[in-house]
């Protein structure tokens, strides 16, 4: 049995729909109020047994970097037991995620892959009055409190149009959880057993997955994965433009590319044209696989969404060990339709990941199926939306009776920062309060 009631709801729980959000990043300069801060967050956290915030206006999470662990004073055997690259962090990993060049650690943002990062908390409502006003108290606790500096904020919002910025409908697919009562999207797709998500329960494997100690600590969390993802909207637009032989032809290349249309439909149930109602509908919209295509002349074996999760399609690995929970939230202002000009505005995606397997879950999918293709029999091709591309990649769809290839392919999205978390159950955080070293 899943211990809900000890678990995050930011673990298991989809966020609402319409929704506000902050990410805060905090730094704690004095141990003893670090450890207040933690036992004032035990009675603000929501637990997945009862997803309602117990202030019933947000819903917070909250996780902690290595650097924040050790500012908390955890002893060092039990630091020593957390996943390598969490102890590492997103910025020592940067190589091994494509994040060089423009996306490289010394272009982002103060202070995200920096060891001043030590507490992320994350406030999610349905409206901006109730978030403005949880955050007003915060604000005012958090100076009271002393000793712990908030250091950067991030705001993300629903689009009006209710997609992410490059205007796909997103977070349609996400897996069924065993023993979390929470179902699927994809009928075809068994429940993944719990130590997949949450840490203190057999995964895929059959055995339980390494698990920070002591048991109090480890039980109940998971590592998260919070990336600041910088779109670039107009590029994109331009590239559709500039690669489709009609207007037309725009939202074809566009679904070829991320392997559902913009309404969510995906390419699986109706390759030739756009469903908009099929798009839309949670029953119908995840419901298929890609074994009857193996080919790819329905959804390119190259596009993102079958690339990062290939479902039933034969690749060398296994599926199950490498998926994911999903949580993205857009930050910045639309960019009007039509725009083909860079505003200079900065727009993108808040993405987060969760699971309990940092490398082969969150790093694999990123450096090996995102931007490298060898696994997926695909060559060095790149992924065309997300992937690591410098203006020479080249995106080849099947096609009757050639293939298609689209070429020089830029960057569309440019790492802006981001950080490996630990988020703790809610007696672990309880744990962390009292440590008295
Ligand atoms: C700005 C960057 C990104 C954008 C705009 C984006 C957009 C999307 C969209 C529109 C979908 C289809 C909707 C859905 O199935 O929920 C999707 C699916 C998905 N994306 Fe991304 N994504 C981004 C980054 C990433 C990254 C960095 C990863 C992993 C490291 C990732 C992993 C996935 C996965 C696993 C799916 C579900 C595929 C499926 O189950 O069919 N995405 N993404």
């Amino acid at each position: 049995m899943l211990e809900l009631d000890d678990i995050q709801s930011g673990v298991l729980r989809p966020r609402p729909t319409p929704y506000v959000a902050t990410y805060i990043l905090l730094r704690i300069d004095d141990r003893s109020a670090g450890r207040e801060l933690m036992g004032r967050l035990c009675s603000v956290v929501s637990s997945s047994a009862h997803p309602q915030s117990p202030a019933a206006e947000c819903w917070v999470s909250v996780s902690l970097t290595y650097a924040g662990l050790e500012a908390l004073g955890v002893p060092r055997d039990s630091l020593d037991s957390f996943a390598w690259e969490f102890r590492q962090g997103m910025a020592a990993r940067a190589r091994a995620l494509g994040d060089e060049g423009e996306s490289s650690p010394e272009h982002w943002e103060w202070p995200l892959g920096t060891r001043d990062v030590h507490v992320i908390l994350t406030a999610l409502s349905p409206d901006q009055a109730r978030l403005d006003a949880a955050l007003a108290r915060a604000d005012e606790a958090l100076r009271a409190l002393g000793g712990v500096q908030i250091l950067w904020r991030q705001a993300c919002h629903a689009l009006s149009t209710e997609r992410e910025p490059f205007g796909f409908r997103d977070g349609i697919s996400h897996p069924a959880v065993e023993g979390s009562g929470i179902p699927g999207s994809n009928p075809h797709e068994e429940p993944l057993k719990a130590g997949e998500f949450v840490l203190g329960y057999p995964d895929e494997t059959g055995t339980p997955p390494p698990m920070p100690q002591p048991d109090v600590l480890g039980r109940n969390g998971t590592y998260i994965v919070f990336r600041k993802l910088h779109q670039r909207v107009a590029g994109f637009r331009q590239y559709l433009k500039d690669n489709a032989r009609k207007p037309e032809d725009e939202e074809l290349v566009a679904a070829k590319m991320m392997g559902r249309w913009r309404s969510g439909a995906p390419l699986a149930l109706c390759p030739h044209h756009d469903d908009p109602a099929l798009g839309a509908d949670p029953r119908r919209n995840n419901d298929f696989h890609y074994a009857d295509d193996p080919t790819g002349y329905k959804t390119p074996p190259g596009s993102h969404a079958r690339r990062t999760n290939p479902r039933d399609a034969s690749v060398a690995g296994v599926v199950r060990l490498h998926r994911m929970i999903r949580r993205g939230t857009a930050y910045g202002t639309e960019l009007p339709e039509g725009v083909l000009e860079d505003d200079g505005a900065d727009r993108g995606l808040m993405f987060a990941f969760i699971g309990s397997h940092l490398g082969r879950q969150f790093e694999f999918v990123q450096s090996e199926w995102i931007n490298g293709g060898e696994f997926l029999g695909l060559g060095d091709a790149k992924d065309p939306v997300t992937g690591a591309n410098d203006g020479t990649g080249e995106f080849a769809y099947p096609r009757r009776p050639i293939p298609r290839c689209l070429k020089g392919l830029p960057r569309f999205v440019v790492t802006r920062g981001g950080e490996y978390g630990f988020m703790p159950g809610l007696r672990a955080l309880r744990w962390l309060a009292d440590l008295r070293t």
